[in-house]
C-alpha cells in the first residue's frame, strides 16, 4: 500500500521528449517504450535523455526491432519474415506488410540497427544489456544503456 500511494504522488508532464521540462542531470532512470520508430527526430531525443540523467542513471529503450520490423519486413506468413530491400535505407515510410495495422496509416521511421545504437553511444549513453522478444523472429528490441 505504501508503495502505491508513492507512485500515485509522483509528477506527470506531457511536453515534447526532446525538450523535457525536467533539470540536468535531475533524474535516476528514463524508460522509452515504442517511440523509436515514431519520433523522427529520435536522436534529439536520445540527447535529451543524457542531459536529463545523472551520471551513472539507467536509460531503458524498448521499441520495434530494427531488423526484422518495417516497410521492408514482410509478417504476412506466420512462420517467417521475409527480408525485402529496404533495411539499408533507413527512412519513413507507411509502407506495412498489411494495411490492417498502425503502420500504415500513420507510418514509422526505420533506422538500421548500428544506426539506432551509435546514436546511444553519440548521445553519452552507453548500453551494457540488450534483449530481443517476438515469435518466430525477434519483434521488439530492448537496450539498457547508463549515461557516461
Ligand atoms: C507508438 S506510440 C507509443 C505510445 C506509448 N509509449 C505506448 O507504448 O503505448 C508513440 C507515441 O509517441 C508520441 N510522440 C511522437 N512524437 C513525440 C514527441 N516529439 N514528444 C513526445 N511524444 C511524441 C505519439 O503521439 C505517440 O503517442
Amino acid at each position: 500500500m505504501a508503495a502505491y500511494d508513492e507512485i500515485a504522488r509522483l509528477p506527470i508532464a506531457q511536453a515534447d521528449a526532446a525538450r523535457l521540462p525536467v533539470p540536468d542531470s535531475s533524474v535516476a532512470a528514463v524508460v522509452s517504450v515504442l517511440a523509436h520508430t515514431d519520433m523522427p527526430a529520435y536522436f534529439a531525443v536520445l540527447r535529451e535523455v543524457a542531459r536529463v540523467l545523472r551520471p551513472g542513471g539507467v536509460f531503458v529503450n524498448l521499441g520495434v526491432h530494427p531488423c526484422f520490423c518495417g516497410g521492408f519486413a514482410d509478417r504476412g506468413d506466420p512462420a517467417a519474415v521475409l527480408v525485402r530491400p529496404g533495411y539499408l535505407d533507413g527512412h519513413w515510410t507507411k509502407e506495412s506488410w498489411t494495411d490492417q495495422g498502425i503502420r500504415a496509416k500513420v507510418g514509422a521511421t526505420h533506422r538500421p540497427l548500428p544506426a539506432l545504437l551509435n546514436a546511444f553511444l553519440d548521445a553519452g549513453l552507453t548500453f551494457d544489456r540488450c534483449a530481443e522478444t517476438g515469435a518466430p523472429l525477434p519483434i521488439v528490441l530492448a537496450v539498457r544503456a547508463v549515461n557516461r
